[in-house]
């Protein structure tokens, strides 16, 4: 499937969520179980993954700016050494409190870190319905670490989906976002990397983006009278699915 397409990650291998950079990705999944040790005890980690080391080491959930902190309007800094010590840091803590806090991404300025850095996923469970295996490749992507990002619009073509943000709770909004895109950036390894998105995917890459701008989504929103609680997206999704 992979060498059907130009775009690839350096550890390529199957786009499953969360397992392409195990590296990040297993310290994560260690902490969950520790906690769930701490809390639960063996039965209830066992449920999660069995087999596993019993120690404990502390979370770092990071705290996010809400809308109307400076930090979400400023332009963010270029990181010049991806591999720096607290870059890493700050990678693995990012990763935990987005997984904490059950968002598809986070940028770096949305834990009051003003540098140009975003992770996100884009898991086949919010890709389009009715798309094709091979079309699902740039639908979804794994857990994903983008330092100094850049987009490209692959065509003209415009759509309107619902976002939400971590830094805007409790509310969803109607955005138009580019339907194809293409980005690149560089790993935390260092490496440079580009892919191409479609659907949910290029979406949540132009919002976690944006961050990196000051931009958060209702910025981008083209009628306001859209701008809702989720509490009351049911009244309106039926509309938006036909
Ligand atoms: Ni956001």
């Amino acid at each position: 499937m992979a060498s059907a397409h130009k775009t690839s990650y350096p550890e390529d291998g199957p786009r499953e969520a969360g397992r392409l950079i195990p590296d990040l990705w297993e310290p994560v999944q260690q902490r969950i179980v520790d906690y769930q040790l701490f809390h639960f005890g063996f039965w209830g980690a066992a449920l999660y993954q069995p087999g596993v080391k019993r120690h404990i080491r502390p979370m770092a959930i990071l705290k996010i700016a809400r809308m109307g902190h400076p930090v979400l309007l400023a332009k963010a800094e270029l990181i010049s050494d991806p591999k720096a010590s607290e870059i890493q840091q700050l990678i693995e803590d990012m990763v935990e409190t987005m997984v904490d806090a059950n968002g598809a991404g986070l940028a770096a300025p949305q834990v009051h870190v003003p540098l140009r850095l975003v992770v996100f996923q884009a898991p086949a469970e919010r890709a389009d319905e009715g798309i094709g295996e091979e079309e699902k490749y740039d639908h979804t992507a794994p857990l994903t670490i983008l330092i100094n990002p850049e987009i490209t619009p692959v065509s003209d073509d415009i759509v309107e989906g619902w976002e939400g943000c971590l830094s805007v709770p409790g509310l969803r909004g109607l955005v138009p976002r580019h339907s194809h895109i293409h980005y690149r950036g560089t790993t935390p390894d260092g490496e440079k990397f580009e892919r191409e998105a479609r659907g949910f995917h290029a979406r949540v890459v132009q919002h976690e983006c944006d961050h990196l701008d000051g931009i958060l989504y209702p910025h981008r929103m083209r009628d306001l009278s859209s701008l809702i609680f989720e509490s009351e997206i049911r009244h309106l999704v039926e509309d938006v699915e036909t």
